[in-house]
């Protein structure tokens, strides 16, 4: 089966032709980054309209990349949230355009839940189920128990700023370009984990719960006493902090629930220390470790023709009443 995924939850536009859930033929990203870079930010309305000029010629690219026709796509999914309402409205209308004209079934995708099963796109080894699975982007931070491909429960979550977001917001205190996560990271290569002591929040309180604004504040504070910063070292003993509770209650979460196998997905699971120090600590402690490629660790619509392949073999469906639900969670399945 051949699906058809579109994405535009936030600023990429991306549509993918993926087989039998596992297998990519095309994945096409169009990034908006150098159009919002002026604003320190995504600014809603530029991101829908450049969707709307975009999402026809990103899906036809999709569809020759993959050297089908739209009569080969067995079904159309899109991404209906969460997001932002306009921009997650242009993909969802556009799929479910193609889906009335064409006749083909079409369903609505959960980007949280597809960021979830990313990591099983690459790898394909279904026998890693059950793993604790680390969500880890811009919007969120969610470290959830996955059984069986579409059943999930969240053990643990942000309570106030995602790791992503903190990301972005002490690049922007230190004067850095959007977005963040890669800016630090790369400025972090040049500096020194240990040269700060940062707070680790909620380490070690026995829950599989994150707290990122103190970090965010303390980076704020320590850069009030200290107006000349050694921006490396900044750079790097904040990742340190943000990789130290993010490995370490996955790390804990995955012994506790006796799982043989960890994941993450997302935007800062590209970040490279973080990739390095689940690595050591999975290895440490007998653990299977999937990671995405980066290219499926960010927005993409990969994830989600291969999440909707699963989703339409059980049988799902959405009606063309679906709305767009641009601030839903990871929920228990995800379909509307
Ligand atoms: O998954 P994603 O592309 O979009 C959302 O669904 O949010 O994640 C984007 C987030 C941004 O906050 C960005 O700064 C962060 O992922 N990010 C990184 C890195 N690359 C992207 N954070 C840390 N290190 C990176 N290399
Ligand atoms: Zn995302």
């Amino acid at each position: 089966m051949k699906v058809l995924g579109v994405e535009t939850s936030c600023d990429e536009t991306s549509a993918a032709v993926v087989r039998d859930g596992g297998e990519i033929l095309s994945n096409v990203v169009s990034s908006q980054i150098a159009l919002h870079r002026p604003y320190g930010g995504v600014v809603p309305e530029l991101a829908s309209r450049n969707h709307l000029r975009l999402i026809g010629s990103v899906i036809e690219e999709a569809l020759a990349e993959a050297g089908i026709s739209m009569e080969q796509i067995d079904a159309i999914a899109a991404t209906y949230g969460p997001g932002l309402a306009s921009s997650l409205l242009i993909g969802l209308n556009t799929a479910k355009g193609i889906a009335f004209a064409t006749g083909k079934p079409f369903i609505g995708i959960n980007h949280i839940e597809a960021h979830l099963y990313s990591p099983l796109l690459a790898n394909t080894a279904l026998d890693a189920l059950p793993m604790v699975s680390l969500i880890v982007s811009g919007g969120h931070t969610i470290l959830a128990l996955a059984t069986a491909i579409g059943e999930h429960d969240i053990l643990g979550q942000t309570v106030d700023d995602a790791a992503g977001e903190a990301f972005d917001k002490v690049a922007k205190l230190l004067g850095l370009d959007y977005p963040g996560g890669p800016e630090v990271e790369k400025h972090a290569e040049q500096g020194n984990p240990a040269a700060i002591e940062f707070p680790r929040s909620m380490l070690h309180d026995g829950s599989y719960n994150f707290s990122f604004s103190g970090l965010k504040t303390a980076v704020l504070y320590f850069l009030r006493k200290n107006p000349q910063p050694h921006v490396e070292n900044v750079c790097a003993s904040f990742q340190e902090a943000v990789v130290d509770v993010l490995v370490g209650k996955t790390l804990r979460a995955a012994v506790q629930r006796r799982v043989k196998t960890v994941s993450a997905a997302g935007g800062v699971s590209v970040n490279g220390r973080f990739r390095k120090a689940l690595t050591i600590g999975c290895a440490d402690h007998g653990l299977q470790l999937l990671l995405a490629p980066p290219r499926l660790c960010t927005d993409n619509a990969a994830m989600i023709a291969a999440l909707a392949y699963y989703k339409l073999q059980s049988g799902k469906r959405s009606d063309f009443s679906l709305e767009v639900a641009p601030s839903m969670g990871l929920g228990a399945g995800g379909i509307g």
